[in-house]
């Protein structure tokens, strides 16, 4: 088996409930609540599901979702969890087993970063997206992911120092086990959608941290784009 999907596997239960947990994974469900509060009837692909979050989410707004994941491990758990929605073990870097134009939404949630390289992934979500259809990703928001946040002597954080940006590093993470994470400047990421096809609709940059970090700082980055014609 391929070793990044053995090590999503290795970190599934982890993951899943530092999900349960964390106050930022809470301001992404709300947030994207909110944005896909009008998903009813729309088919969506919850593209990387992970522990079932956001197909949760996206069927209780409405959407006939389909999750599909990698990890096997994953997808167990989002059979327990979530038990009424259709999840699929499927590998979005190689060729999807979706028919062309299967979707209105492609939603891919901090999946991208964790992949690579993501062409192949990308070109695959065009071909099964509807025309007028939209494919949504989030990502950690690289500008500000390989840097570290700067405090004075009574503790206060001051500043976020980036060390570097620009050129593509991958690199293990041990947030919730061994994965991998790959790093890439916003160009290589909006370059390659567009390259596939899809025309950029909206880029959001919320807030997200409290007054504990510094506000105006982004956490996420989230894409919208159309598949026109
Ligand atoms: C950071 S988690 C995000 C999970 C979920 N989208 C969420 O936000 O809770 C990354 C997910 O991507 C999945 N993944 C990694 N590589 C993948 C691949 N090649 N194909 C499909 N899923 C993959 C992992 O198994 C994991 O569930």
């Amino acid at each position: 088996m391929d070793k990044n999907i053995q090590a999503w596997n290795d970190a599934a239960r982890s993951y899943s409930a530092f999900e349960d947990t964390s106050c930022h994974s809470l301001f992404c469900r709300a947030f994207i609540s909110k944005h896909f509060s009008d998903v009813d009837k729309l088919n969506v692909l919850d593209a990387g599901c992970g522990n079932g979050e956001y197909t949760h989410i996206l069927s209780q707004n409405g959407g006939i979702v389909t999750g599909c994941d990698a990890s096997a491990e994953m997808i167990k758990i989002a059979k327990e969890k979530y038990p009424l929605y259709n999840y699929e073990e499927v590998n979005i870097m190689g060729a999807m087993p979706y028919e062309n134009n299967a979707f209105d939404i492609v939603f891919c949630h901090l999946v991208l970063m964790d992949i690579d390289p993501i062409d192949n992934a990308i070109s695959e979500f065009y071909r099964i997206t509807k025309n007028n259809g939209r494919l949504f990703f989030s990502i950690v928001h690289p500008a500000f992911y390989r840097a570290e946040w700067e405090k004075n002597e009574q503790d206060i954080v001051l500043s976020k120092k980036v060390f570097d940006y620009i050129t593509p590093i991958a690199e293990q993470q041990m947030f919730w086990g061994a994965t991998m994470h790959y790093h890439r400047p916003i160009s290589y990421y909006l370059n390659t959608v567009a390259k596939a096809g899809f025309t950029l609709k909206e880029i959001l940059e919320p807030k997200v941290y409290g007054d504990d970090k510094i506000p105006d700082i982004p956490l996420y980055l989230f894409v919208e784009f159309q598949k026109d014609k």
